[in-house]
């Protein structure tokens, strides 16, 4: 099928070569892009290397009718790279998965707030794979923003003074008493630079997330404050460099960590979804200086 034109252009940019057969769709400008006609158990090596480059470069990829078993997702999961388990909740049966699932009886919802998964780890997760089986009549949405836009869109003495930053990542600042047998010390505490490069693309993306992010470090408590509040409404208000997956049933969708972050929409009370995330390991954050 036919490529858009955006797409085209987008292709040429990134010399992708077997996934631009596929029919492409971009959800925004700057971030989102929507994939059928491929089955994910079927690539070759050569087009996992290309989805990841295609990931890293558009920060989500959603890929349409993807029917598999929790094993196979696991197993393409492991193709995408080791795979991370997760400190606070993993599933006791597959600990590399995350099951999502909200129904009537639900109290919450996974990832309703702008986030980046699992920051709080030394080596936070690289790509998150999430499959959704089943889904409701409306809504239930995942929202995208792209954290290279996020941190371009600054102007430059802000990027500039936020360049040599860090800040905390908490774990015990999302999870505290949502698991109720785990106390605050055994979630992960690390400190991650507030913009970083990411290892595919050589992109710098700005890395805090009112998640995970407590306290940038070596300024005073109210200027930490006051700089997060910034950087997180930036976030929230930026719908330039947003987007939006729509889940139907047997969509998997990727997205990566370093240069995304993502939120849930909780729209669809008391109805069900539900599925299973599957994720990536990834390295510790650095910085090269290159703005
Ligand atoms: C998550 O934060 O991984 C959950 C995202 C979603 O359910 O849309």
């Amino acid at each position: 099928m036919a490529l858009s034109s955006a797409t085209n252009e987008f292709a040429r940019g990134s010399q992708m070569s077997t996934l631009s057969t596929m029919h492409r769709q971009d959800l925004g400008r700057h971030v989102g892009t929507v994939i059928s006609g491929v089955q994910l158990m079927a690539m070759s090596d050569t087009e996992i290397d290309e989805l990841r480059q295609l990931v890293a470069e558009r920060g989500v990829v959603a890929v349409r009718d993807q029917q598999m078993t929790l094993e196979e997702q696991i197993e393409f999961g492991r193709r995408m790279g080791p795979l991370h388990v997760h400190p606070a909740y993993p599933d006791a049966e597959h600990p590399e998965a995350l099951r999502i699932h909200a129904d009537a009886n639900s109290r919450f919802v996974a990832g309703e707030g702008w986030h980046s998964d699992v920051s709080c780890d030394e080596e936070p997760p690289a790509v998150s794979m999430l499959r959704i089986e089943v889904t409701p009549s409306s809504g239930g949405d995942t929202a995208f923003a792209s954290m290279y836009q996020a941190w371009e869109s600054l102007s430059a003495p802000m990027r500039e003074f936020l360049s040599g930053l860090d800040a905390i990542h908490a774990g015990d600042l999302p999870w505290r008493g949502a698991y109720g047998n785990k106390s605050s010390e055994e979630f992960p505490t690390n400190v991650h630079p507030i913009a970083r490069t990411h290892p595919l693309t050589g992109r710098t993306a700005l890395y805090v997330n009112s998640g995970f992010t407590d306290r940038i470090k070596g300024v005073s408590k109210a200027e930490s404050t006051a700089l997060l509040r910034m950087l997180f409404e930036h976030i929230a208000y930026g719908v330039d460099f947003q987007c939006r997956v729509q889940w139907e049933p047997n969509t998997l969708t990727l997205w990566d960590n370093r240069c995304v972050q993502h939120h849930s929409s909780w729209d669809y009370f008391p109805e069900t979804r539900s599925g299973w995330r599957v994720t990536t390991r990834g390295e510790r954050p650095y910085f090269d200086g290159r703005n």
